[in-house]
């Protein structure tokens, strides 16, 4: 059970284990990965998908013919393992051209050489039967408050997204959008920084049921937000269209790592969220499980296929003990004593009224707060500590 296979759905970025270990103070510790190599290898350890950004494939600036060669070895590869490619995303954010940002660069020319760009990478997804176009908006910011007049980036980012939409539905593509947000890094501080942030993006849009979400566990972490709690609320307004699984430790640098290995008990949550968290108990997303993280520096190639590996079983080891913690009756019994379930009843009866509630001298004049509640408490604590014992396997 916590051996990957096609079935779990697990995929990953080209550039994750491609990253070549280059940060801001240090080059390369690791030699370039060949896609067909990153594909038989992601294949063998379980994976279903492989993602990537344009110029993870073909080096940005390359010729047709560079392009078309290396689309044609990932055809091969793909055709040999059986893997497929369920979402792309366009790079806006290495070459110097973008410095300022693609969507929401001041200059003009910048913004319509980026949207030919992500029309072109939008092709090849479909023409991959990628399902999910993601949009990472790293360089779309600034780190001067005079520099970027926001609101006119944003009527520039809508502008953007609503022409996307315009065509994938023209040409008939079976794609959606998906944002994904970051509060900084690149850019000190991005545009969309957070889930809620694009939530309301979204509804500004000409077609809002086009485009959802690709949260990272990270970057809401890097806000010192609650990404399970995140991720919920974006599945209440249908907006989960794809995920980002890695790993971070508190409100520092975007680290990327390994799922899991970063704040455990959130990750514990979110699993139990994502496999038991939907109205019959079951899972409440069926996409892609994508893993967006970086092997770190420190590691040579063989610790590259064992960070992979170690996402995919990081994520199997919890979904098998976010089920045993469902299963064990002193957890029911804990949160029926928590009164979770109560939530899920309205405030008000059916068919009552506002002035039947007013009248309703139980609820408010006749109700006992210091008697009700004096003394008696949540329980919840204790229900987190069983969550613990249960994640520790200790249950
Ligand atoms: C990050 C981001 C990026 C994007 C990816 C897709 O770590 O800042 O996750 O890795 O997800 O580039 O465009
Ligand atoms: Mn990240
Ligand atoms: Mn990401
Ligand atoms: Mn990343």
């Amino acid at each position: 059970m916590t051996t990957p296979t096609r079935d779990d759905r697990f995929s990953f970025g080209l550039w994750t284990v491609g990253y070549d270990g280059t940060d801001p103070f240090g080059g390369p510790t690791r030699a370039p990965l060949d896609v067909v190599h990153v594909v038989e290898k992601l294949a063998e350890l379980g994976a279903y998908g492989l993602t990537f950004h344009d110029d993870d494939l073909f080096a940005f600036g390359s010729s047709d013919a560079d392009r078309d060669r290396q689309i044609e070895r990932l055809k091969g590869a793909l055709a040999e393992t059986g893997m497929v490619v369920p979402m792309v995303t366009t790079n806006l954010f290495s070459a110097p051209v973008f410095k300022d940002g693609g969507f929401t660069a001041n200059d003009r020319d910048v913004r319509r050489y980026a949207l030919r760009k992500v029309f072109r990478q939008l092709d090849l997804g479909a023409e991959l039967g990628a399902k999910t176009f993601v949009m990472w908006g790293g360089r779309e910011g600034a780190e001067y408050d005079s520099a970027k007049d926001i609101r006119q980036a944003l009527e520039r980012y809508r502008e953007a997204v609503d022409l996307l939409g315009q065509y994938v539905v023209d040409k008939g593509y079976d794609i959606r959008f998906a944002i994904e947000p970051k509060p900084n890094e690149p850019r000190g501080d991005i545009l969309l920084p957070t889930v809620g942030h694009a939530l309301a993006f979204i509804s500004s849009l000409e077609r809002p049921e086009m485009v959802g979400l690709n949260p990272e566990v990270g970057h809401e972490q890097m806000a010192g937000l609650n990404f399970a709690a995140g991720i919920a609320q974006a599945l209440y307004h249908d907006k989960l269209f794809h995920i980002d699984l890695n790993g971070q430790r508190g409100i520092k640098y975007d680290q990327d790592l390994v799922f899991g290995h970063g704040d455990l008990h959130n990750a514990f949550a979110l699993v139990d969220l994502l496999e038991n968290g939907g109205v019959d108990g079951g899972p409440t997303y069926n996409g892609p499980r994508h893993f967006d993280y970086k092997p770190s520096r420190t590691e040579d190639e063989v610790g590259v296929w064992e960070s992979a590996a170690a996402n995919m079983r990081t994520y199997l080891l919890l979904k098998e003990r976010a089920a045993a913690f469902r299963a064990d009756p002193e957890v029911q019994e804990a949160l029926a004593a928590a009164k979770v379930d109560e939530l899920a009843v309205p405030t008000l009866s059916p068919g009552e009224t506002y002035t039947d509630f007013l009248a309703d001298r139980s609820a408010y004049e006749d109700f006992d707060a210091d008697a009700s509640f004096n003394g008696k408490g949540g329980g919840f604590v204790r229900l987190q500590q069983l969550a613990t014992e249960h994640l520790l396997g200790a249950r």
